[in-house]
Formats: structure tokens, sequence, C-alpha cells
């Protein structure tokens, strides 16, 4: 088996290799004079299984898996593993005439025997990749990593109906209690929360999502915490997109620590997902 990272998911790529007790395989990313993405494969992969890593949080991202796919023509097997799947939040048309990104993003993976994604927004997006796609769940990691902080009466809140089930499943897991917030999306980066009577007097609160992006969800629930006197704020998400200025807000707003997983590679992603990955590479050699 080959681990190959492509350039947006390097770290990971080496996690998971370690997982594996292989050594990753080493790639050139450069790029052309005319900013051409440029890729080459340093190590023979013709009849090898091939795991190529890459998110694609980025136009950019998206381009270099289809030629790291294309670079693996020869191998035996090519899974891709797509951690943050960037065009995954428009997956269905919300106003006529709309394109449905995510279904154009997965029918562009051609030649590739089977796809793993890492919490997708919507699962339904699965069914749009030409061959077998499965979504992993790194949120039992985030519980897990939530449980060691030791919070004191620790709630956890999800800031929107979305995530609801998930941030509910992570919390009977835990055995903590767990709330929900009502938010109306108004534009790109600003949404309104609807204030609710809560317990949360002095106690720890982690709000969880599935991606931070502009940051606006968890700044105006964090404000709305602060101001009815919770304890600590905590913001929890498995892709810290934290787009343009998000990390500012989020800081503004009183949070006191922000906690992410590698499927995006911050200076926040101290969760890794690599066993998850690890997990399913090894169910596979059985
Ligand atoms: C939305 O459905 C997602 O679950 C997140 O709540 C959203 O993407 C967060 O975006 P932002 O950080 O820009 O508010």
């Amino acid at each position: 088996m080959k681990i190959i990272g492509g350039p947006s998911s390097q770290t990971l790529a080496c996690r998971v290799a370690a997982e594996m007790n292989i050594l990753p395989t080493v790639s050139e990313f450069t790029r052309f004079p005319d900013d051409e993405q440029y890729l080459k494969i340093s190590e023979p992969i013709e009849g090898e299984d091939v795991v190529l890593i890459q998110s694609t949080a980025t136009d950019s991202d998206w381009i270099m898996l289809l030629q790291m796919i294309d670079a693996c023509a020869s191998a035996k097997s090519i899974r891709v593993v797509i951690p943050y799947m960037g065009y995954a939040r428009q997956d269905q048309v919300f106003k006529s005439g709309e394109a449905v990104s995510a279904r154009a993003m997965a029918k562009t993976l051609t030649g590739v025997d089977s796809v793993w994604t890492m919490n997708i927004h919507k699962k339904h997006t699965l069914n749009h990749f030409a061959c077998p796609a499965m979504d992993l769940d790194a949120s039992p990691l985030i519980a897990k990593y939530i449980l060691d902080l030791k919070l004191n009466r620790p709630l956890l809140v999800a800031p929107d109906k979305g995530v609801e089930k998930m941030v509910r499943d992570m919390a009977s897991g835990l055995d903590l209690e767990c709330d929900v917030f009502d938010k109306t999306r108004l534009s790109g980066d600003t949404v309104s929360i609807q204030e609710k009577k809560m317990d949360i007097v002095g106690r720890d609160v982690i709000l969880m999502d599935d991606m931070i992006a502009t940051g606006g969800t968890m700044a105006e629930s964090v404000k709305i915490l602060r101001t009815n006197h919770a304890g600590n704020v905590y913001v929890a998400c498995i892709h810290p997109v934290l787009a343009r200025n998000a990390v500012l807000r989020l800081a503004n707003s009183g949070v006191k620590d922000i906690m992410a997983t590698d499927t995006l590679e911050k200076i926040q992603s101290r969760i890794s997902v690599a066993p998850v990955i690890a997990a399913e590479l090894k169910k596979l050699k059985k």
C-alpha cells in the first residue's frame, strides 16, 4: 500500500502512514511559470494499492487531486480520501438556476475505485460520486478530547439544527447534557441566533459544529452564551476552514479556545483524524 498525501494534507498523510507502519510516498508539487500546477509522484506506483489523501478547500486543491488521480493511472487500485471536501455546502438548488456544486465536483472524479470523505456536509452528496463512497466520522475523537479537558459541569451546544444529531450523539456518548440553538443565515458571513433559556450560569460550554468558515455562526452563539453568564465557552469543529478574519471574530466574541481536527491543517488542528482513516484501511487488509 502507498499513502500519497497532496499538498493540502501532507501532515495528515504522514500520520496515517505512521499508523499503518509505512513511510509516506513523496510527491513533488510545483507550478509552471504561468502558474499551472505540476505534480510528480517520486516513487513507482504501478500495480500498487494507492491511497490518495487531499482535502479540497481551494480550487487549486481540487485540480491537484485530479492530477494525483491521473498520475496513479497504472496503480492496481486508487482510493481517494478527501478529509475536507470543499463545495459540499452547495449540495442542492436553493434558488432557481443555481449549480449543485457538490455534484459538479463529485462528478469530476473518474478512474477511482472508492472515495472516503469525513463528516461531509450532507451525506446524500456521496451518491454523486461514480464509485462507491463512504463518509467517516471524526466526532468521537473530539468527544474524547473534550472529556479529557475536565471542564466544569460542561454543556454541549449545537449552533444549528443541521448538526443537532452529531452533537446529541457526542453528548450521549460522554453522558453530558446537550442543547441546540435556532440559526437563520442572513448572508454568507452573517447569521442570527435566537436567544434561548438554558441552564448555563457558571458552566463551561462547548459549541460544536461540522465546520467553522467565517466564524459568524460561532461568534453569535458565543456572544449569547456569554451574555447569559456561561463560564468558559469553547468552540470545536471537524473542519477549521477559518476563512478571512474568523479567528479574530471568535477571539473578539470571548471564546476561550478553538478546537479542531487536521482535516484542514491549521494551527488549531490539534486532534488528528489519522486513527479513523487508518482503522478503515486496516479493515481492508483483513
Ligand atoms: C452550516 O450549515 C454549517 O454547519 C456551519 O454552521 C457553517 O458552515 C458555519 O459557517 P460560518 O462559520 O461562516 O458561520
